[in-house]
């Protein structure tokens, strides 16, 4: 909700004001709902499951055996440790090297080692949500668009547009071709900013996609990528979940395709990729982000706005340790993956067997679930009256598709990794015992 000036008698900014940050959405209306009467197995087990959180809680022992076999990444972890007075004081924002250093091979290893990152151009910022609207400040001007296909994180609403005065005009995309991305789609988005005399500073994807948990085709990466160069404006590749693909092959970073073109100057200097620790770690509270720029201004004026947004010197030790293991990076990556795409497939086949169906994808923390069979009527409305009964009748908390700017009445994302096994079969049953009642009033 917005801040009401009269309820006050000294003014705010228009900033502080606006409603640009998007929280008045029915995605954070769930999240409050669970925070009300959230789900315990043993205490609360007829509470609210929270189903609306894209956190990655299933590789969390890797972790925590990694840091109980060595102290040493903490600079607190051994008495004495020698680091900790030079760490306490650091606070240039290139950030350590080390942790730069280890952040580029983790980006290169997640891609099978197709694409390489130099350190050097390794911007850091506090998570994702921080390097998305850094980015947004230094491409575009207030009052400029950003093109965001949609379905889109309902975060960006917040990040790109908020601070920013920036705007978001959606690339339509819906279940007719399983949400690709068009060249007519890029083109109308294009013609309607112009339209409302905005001017176009951009075109920002995320790859793998939230909410659809689906990677980018190569062949439409492409058509991306000649789409900014012919009207030479920017690309911002959102790839925190690049980790997160099940199979690492399936996944075709933009760094991948500049690579295999040679970095033509005209096509990567327009190319920046967002990326952050949140997702393939399971860390959103360490906050730790990057941007990685081929573009040599955008990474020094992205060096210097970053000062608004640091990383603490001990979250960077830290990670610096433990990234730079090689063997516990590889066998963390290879686990995680196995992991999620287990999931993955628990909870499709758990909808299945009750009959709903999801777009086929093969990366995220969820799936991209169609009620759309379902709806008593085939509009937005009738899209949030099923997600109020799922709410607070079966008390699950998922995200309507219309949170994230879906057109197409009935998707819902549904995420699968914040949770144990054991209370995803509890909202598969749930579910089920929902779908059997739809069925028994329908008949
Ligand atoms: C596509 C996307 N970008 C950015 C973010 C924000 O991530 P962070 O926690 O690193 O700020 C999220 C989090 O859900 C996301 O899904």
């Amino acid at each position: 909700m917005g801040i009401e000036n009269e309820q006050s008698c000294v003014q705010l900014s228009k900033i502080a004001i606006s409603e640009t940050h998007g929280e008045n959405s029915p995605y954070f209306a769930g999240w409050k709902a669970y925070d009300e009467n959230p789900y315990h197995e043993l205490t609360n087990s007829s509470g609210v499951i929270q189903m609306g959180l894209a956190e990655n809680q299933v590789s969390f022992d890797l972790l925590e055996k990694y840091l109980e076999e060595h102290p040493e990444a903490s600079t607190w972890g051994e008495k004495g440790a020698p680091g900790f007075r030079e760490n306490a004081l650091f606070q240039d924002y290139h950030g350590l090297k080390s942790f730069r250093i280890a952040m580029a091979n983790f980006m290169e290893q997640i891609r099978g080692g197709r694409a390489k990152f130099d350190h050097e151009r390794i911007v850091l910022t506090a998570g994702a949500t921080a390097a998305n609207e850094l980015l947004t400040f230094i491409i575009a001007n207030p009052g400029d668009a950003l093109l965001v296909p949609t379905p889109y994180y309902p975060g960006f609403d917040r990040d790109l547009r908020w601070r920013t005065g920036v705007n978001i005009v959606p690339i339509q995309c819906d279940g007719s071709n399983n949400f690709q991305i068009t060249p007519q789609a890029l083109e109308s988005a294009y013609k309607e900013a112009e339209s409302m005399n905005m001017k176009v500073s951009g075109v920002l994807i995320t790859n793998p996609s939230n909410p659809l948990g689906a990677t980018i085709q190569r062949s439409v990466l492409e058509q991306i990528i000649d789409f900014t160069t012919r009207k030479n404006i920017h690309l911002v590749s959102d790839e925190i979940y690049s980790g997160s693909v099940f199979t690492s092959s399936e996944f075709i970073s933009v760094a991948e395709i500049l690579e295999s073109k040679n970095y033509p100057k005209n096509v990567a200097e327009r190319v920046h990729i967002v990326y952050s620790l949140s997702k393939d770690l399971g860390l959103p509270g360490f906050r730790v982000g990057t941007i990685y720029s081929y573009n040599d201004n955008v990474v020094i004026t992205a060096r210097r706005m970053s000062s608004f947004s640091l990383i603490s010197s001990e979250t960077q030790h830290l990670l610096a340790t433990m990234l730079s293991d090689k063997e516990f990076t590889e066998n963390y990556i290879k686990i995680n993956r196995e992991r999620l795409k287990k999931r993955y497939e628990m909870i499709i086949e758990g909808l299945r067997n009750v009959g709903i169906e999801c777009l086929k994808g093969n990366a995220g923390l969820f799936c991209w679930m169609n009620l759309s069979p379902y709806l008593k009527e085939q509009s937005k409305e009738g899209e949030l009256e099923i997600w109020n009964d799922i709410l607070n009748e079966v008390k699950l908390n998922i995200s309507p598709g219309c949170s994230c700017h879906c057109t197409q009445p009935g998707w819902f994302r549904v995420c699968f990794a914040n949770m144990s096994e054991h209370t995803l079969q509890v909202a598969l049953e749930r579910i089920r015992k929902f779908m059997d009642r739809i069925r028994t009033k329908n008949i």
